[in-house]
């Protein structure tokens, strides 16, 4: 059983990016600045947006953090993304999800300037995507396809099921592992909450993605032998023991299924630090393409 370590690869991506950014500093180019828009107080979505602004500083790059308070406007947030867009400073920007309830959330992506969109979660990029165009890939599906890649995992004519449906992770990763190339090249099954015998489908599957966040979700029993698990759950569990008052837990049995796996992510240090590798390569990308500008 080999180990993910998406730890270690997302630092040594953090390396090549520094290191691509220090080429930029010594031509005298422009770095690229990544902003990062968060509504609200939830625990857990300051963590992840004050891990992503740590590691702009950690590779070089800009960042800017916009805090917005819980009862933020519709038309506020709007309001601030329209700057973002118009500001020539500002390469790429995110808006952390969830959003709070008065918030529609497909009407904030929409407004979001596509050639910025350094999430890959504007329609635009997201179609590019499933059409196998050139475009920013969101970035957890991408920091898979990456440990998958660099730990030369097989995907070509596996099966491979997803567990989850989200916009966010599920949908697009089912639409990557089926595309032309590696990784890809998948027969792949998307499950979801109405999905009936889930097992008898996981059981079949070569490969497992489980973007589902019910912590232990998938068990030994569930799956066959040498199946690779990618978890992408990232529950906070509480734990008085732990000095936070939580765990944080993934979709899988990781001490039962590892036995039987021949790949697998931990959690953390699986998908998580992966996501915010490939943000920071997403935003350097899009600084390369307004070069000029
Ligand atoms: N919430 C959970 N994951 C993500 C992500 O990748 N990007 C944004 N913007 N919000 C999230």
């Amino acid at each position: 059983m080999t180990i993910l370590d998406g730890k270690k690869v997302s630092n040594d991506i953090k390396n090549e990016i520094k290191a691509e950014v220090d080429k930029l500093k010594a031509r005298g180019e422009k770095v690229p600045h990544l902003a990062a828009i968060i509504v609200g107080n939830d625990g857990a979505s300051l963590t992840y947006v004050g891990s992503k602004v740590r590691a702009c500083e950690r590779v070089g790059f800009e960042s800017t953090l916009v805090k917005m308070p819980e009862t933020t406007s519709e038309l506020e947030l709007l309001k601030k993304i329209k700057e973002l867009n118009e500001d020539n400073d500002i390469d790429g920007f995110i808006v952390q999800l969830p959003l709070p309830p008065q918030i529609d959330t497909q009407k904030v992506l929409l407004t979001v300037n596509p050639s910025k969109d350094v999430d890959g979660f504007h329609p635009e990029n997201f179609g590019k995507m499933a059409l196998d165009m050139s475009t920013f890939i969101p970035a957890t599906p991408f920091g898979i396809l990456e440990l998958l890649e660099r730990y030369n995992v097989e995907t070509n004519g596996k099966h491979t099921v997803v567990i989850g449906r989200s916009h966010i992770v599920g949908r697009p990763m089912s639409i990557l592992m089926s595309r032309k190339g590696w990784p890809g090249n998948s027969t792949v099954t998307l499950t979801h909450s109405c999905t009936k015998n889930i097992a008898t489908i996981t059981k079949q599957a070569d490969i497992i993605i489980s973007a589902l966040g019910v912590p232990n979700f998938l068990k030994a029993e569930m799956v066959k032998d040498d199946v690779v698990i990618i978890d992408v759950g990232i529950t906070r569990v509480e734990d008085a023991t732990h000095p936070k008052g939580y765990v944080i837990t993934g979709d899988v049995d990781f001490e039962n299924v590892s036995k039987k796996a021949s790949f697998i992510t931990p959690v953390p240090g699986g998908v998580g630090p992966m996501t915010i590798a490939m943000l920071l390569k997403n935003t350097l990308l899009a600084r390369e393409q307004r070069k000029g500008s």
